[in-house]
């Protein structure tokens, strides 16, 4: 794995996202896969895919609790770019037996329940999303949070047990917003009531200036890495 990731490197280093997507797209025909959540960067993405008709499946997971707002850019998103977005949603037994036992809310009564309701909801979903998939494009960036100061342009993810490529990595938030108001990029209004990293409704507040951007996701949870499951290391 190490060797193609390295040549692939080789290929793509210094290149600009758009080449980069354009390479991947060809070297795993059919099957690479980008996930969007609707967020600045993942809008950012979308628009070079299907701007440049990258044969790449764009897919979201519906965790059954997204806020009104990242609907109705998804659908701004369908319109602009008269393209198909994949819906995967959770398995519905395990939802209604964790809110039977549970209620509504469990994820603010422990880690454990908040991850529970990650896995049903988001975990899961995505690895039915990536079954036929060899290369996932993702939006995670360096400056996002600590956490992710490790990512990598182009890296294995053992959870997942597939490659991960991460176009807008090295991009700061002036890069992000830039090219979101030089291309006219659709994007979900809760970014200008200054919610930046947009999760689950119930899971998602907005930041205080100064705050750290991925401050608002599970904000009650103190000593977790603020990660879902999607991205753990
Ligand atoms: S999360 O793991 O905390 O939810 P974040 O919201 O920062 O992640 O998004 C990082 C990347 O994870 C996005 O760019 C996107 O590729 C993917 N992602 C996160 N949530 C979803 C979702 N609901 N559906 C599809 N992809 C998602
Ligand atoms: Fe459940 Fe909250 Fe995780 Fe969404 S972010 S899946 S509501 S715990």
């Amino acid at each position: 794995m190490n060797t193609l990731i390295n040549d692939i490197i080789d290929k793509i280093e210094g290149k600009s996202p758009i080449s980069q997507l354009g390479y991947l797209t060809e070297k795993f025909a059919g099957n690479i896969s980008f996930s969007t959540s609707f967020g600045y960067e993942d809008q950012i993405i979308t628009d070079m895919i299907f701007s440049h008709n990258f044969d790449i499946k764009v897919f979201t997971l519906d965790t059954g609790r997204m806020f009104a707002e990242t609907y109705k850019t998804m659908n701004k998103t369908i319109d602009r770019y008269k393209k198909n977005i994949d819906v995967y949603f959770p398995d519905t037994a395990k939802v209604e037996k964790m809110m039977t036992e549970k209620g509504a809310f469990s994820f603010y009564l422990s880690i454990e329940n908040r991850k529970e309701c990650c896995n049903i909801r988001k975990v899961e979903p995505l690895k039915r999303a990536l079954a036929s998939t060899k290369c996932w494009v993702t939006g995670l960036r360096n400056s996002q949070s600590q956490a992710r100061q490790n990512v990598n342009l182009l890296e294995y993810d053992e959870n997942f047990n597939i490659l991960k490529f991460n176009p807008l990595i090295n991009w700061n938030m002036d890069d992000v917003l830039d090219y979101i108001r030089k291309k006219n990029v659709p994007y979900n209004s809760l970014h200008d009531k200054a919610f930046i990293s947009i999760g689950c409704e119930p899971c998602t507040r907005a930041i205080l200036p100064g705050e750290d951007l991925r401050a608002g996701r599970w904000w009650w949870e103190n000593n977790s890495k603020k990660e879902c499951g999607l991205h753990e290391k």
